[in-house]
């Protein structure tokens, strides 16, 4: 696992960069920050440069995904990690609160949970911080005349939304269904539900696959979107028949459910990519007296005999597939980078005052978007080479 750590680290070149400016210029001298974020490589790399930068940094995982070795990891290199691995949510809302027990000057929230533990028990001194998500934004935004500190949003930037959203959820989708099922992407029929950032990405690597896609969205100004785009937009029912794989990716819950275990085609593929594993509603498809039989077929795939004869197969259980799946590798190293580079001039930005408490559950302000492209262009062409 280290190998793998020190892979991700040493990948992430925007954040090397970042973290080398930092020990010269110490933007976090003297303060502590908490973070909230899922304790796997990829934010190990990001912990890391903040303390390059002076921080003292006091962190707790996520439910479900914390990986022991990356505790292990930055507990070697002076990182205090409260808690350990948990589904409970009870257990996971403690550490939560130790973190905030030691009075960080800065948070790194995913989801609001900190800065809303925050609003509830406030103390002196926090400066503000950054949220990584769109869930966060909406349960902080109702919040802002109560929270009035800044607090920049990653998820908004444009930044992430094509590069993390759109690239790398889709490209990291077809990688996963490839691992788990060592199936064929030529020819197939595919339908994805939901034609936002991710929905297209998904969409786009399918059909450079050389797969038949479909897309399937409530709003249609996405389904034109879609058609515009070159993608078929059938009925919802017919795209669902006529479908060897289906994607779905909306957010919302219950998107394919037990009515339409009798539309589905024999051995239909069912995968989740959107954040909450509700889009299948995998109990009300196992539980309908249509379904005779599921049971484990594989690693990562469940498969459910019918009454008529024909077999759906379930991804990952319906969680993320590209976070869930057996030897769940995210996301691209690369999309990543970006993101925490984002995080981090963020974080910066609000130690050093240059965000406002009018900047209170706001996008990443447009110059440290421009700051991060600019570097990560810098990467791809350094000064004097001929380019591509
Ligand atoms: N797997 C990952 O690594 C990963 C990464 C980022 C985001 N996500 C998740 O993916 C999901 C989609 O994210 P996004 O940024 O594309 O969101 P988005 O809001 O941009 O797009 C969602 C689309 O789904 C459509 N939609 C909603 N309900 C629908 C329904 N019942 N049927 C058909 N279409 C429906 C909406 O009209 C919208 O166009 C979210 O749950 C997000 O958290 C996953």
């Amino acid at each position: 696992m280290n190998d793998r750590i020190e892979w991700v680290r040493s990948s992430c070149q925007l954040l090397a960069r970042i973290g080398r400016e930092f020990e010269q210029t110490q933007p976090f001298r003297g303060l502590t920050i908490g973070t909230g974020i899922h304790l796997e490589p990829k934010t190990v790399a990001l912990i890391l440069v903040l303390q390059q930068g002076g921080a003292e940094v006091v962190a707790t995982g996520n439910l479900n995904t914390t990986q022991p070795a990356a505790v292990d990891y930055v507990r070697a290199r002076g990182i205090k990690v409260i808690g350990q691995p948990t589904s409970d949510p009870d257990q996971h809302g403690s550490y939560q609160r130790q973190v905030l027990a030691e009075k960080p000057d800065l948070l790194l929230d995913n989801g609001g949970d900190l800065f809303d533990l925050f609003r509830q028990n406030r103390y002196d001194g926090l400066l503000g911080g950054s949220e990584e998500t769109t869930s966060g934004r909406m349960r902080l935004a109702p919040l802002r005349d109560e929270l009035r500190m800044p607090i920049l949003v990653i998820n908004d930037s444009p930044i992430k939304q094509f590069a993390e959203n759109e690239h790398a959820v889709g490209q990291s989708v077809l990688e996963s269904y490839m691992r788990i099922t060592n199936r064929v992407t030529n020819g197939q029929c595919v339908t994805v539900f939901g034609y936002g950032a991710c929905g297209r990405g998904v969409a786009a690597n399918f059909k450079a696959a050389h797969s038949r896609v479909s897309v399937i969205d409530r709003d249609p100004v996405k389904r034109l979107q879609a058609h515009l785009d070159g993608y078929a937009t059938p009925a919802r029912d017919a795209a669902v028949a006529s479908a060897d794989l289906i994607v779905t990716v909306t957010g919302a819950p219950r998107v394919l459910d037990a009515r339409d275990l009798l539309l589905f085609k024999d051995r239909v593929l069912l995968v989740n990519a959107g954040h909450f594993p509700w889009e299948i509603d995998r109990a009300a498809l196992i539980g309908n007296p249509t379904t005779l039989e599921a049971k484990r077929t594989g690693d990562g795939i469940e498969s459910l005999r019918l009454t008529n004869g024909r077999v759906v197969h379930l991804l990952a259980e319906g969680h993320m597939v590209n976070l869930a799946g057996p030897r769940p590798l995210g996301n691209s190293i690369e999309s990543m980078d970006l993101g925490f580079a984002l995080q981090a001039r963020c974080l910066e930005a609000v130690a050093r005052g240059e965000a406002t408490a009018d900047a209170c559950v706001v996008p990443v302000p447009r110059a440290i978007d421009e700051r991060v492209a600019a570097a990560y262009l810098d990467l791809c062409y350094p000064p004097g080479s001929a380019g591509p």
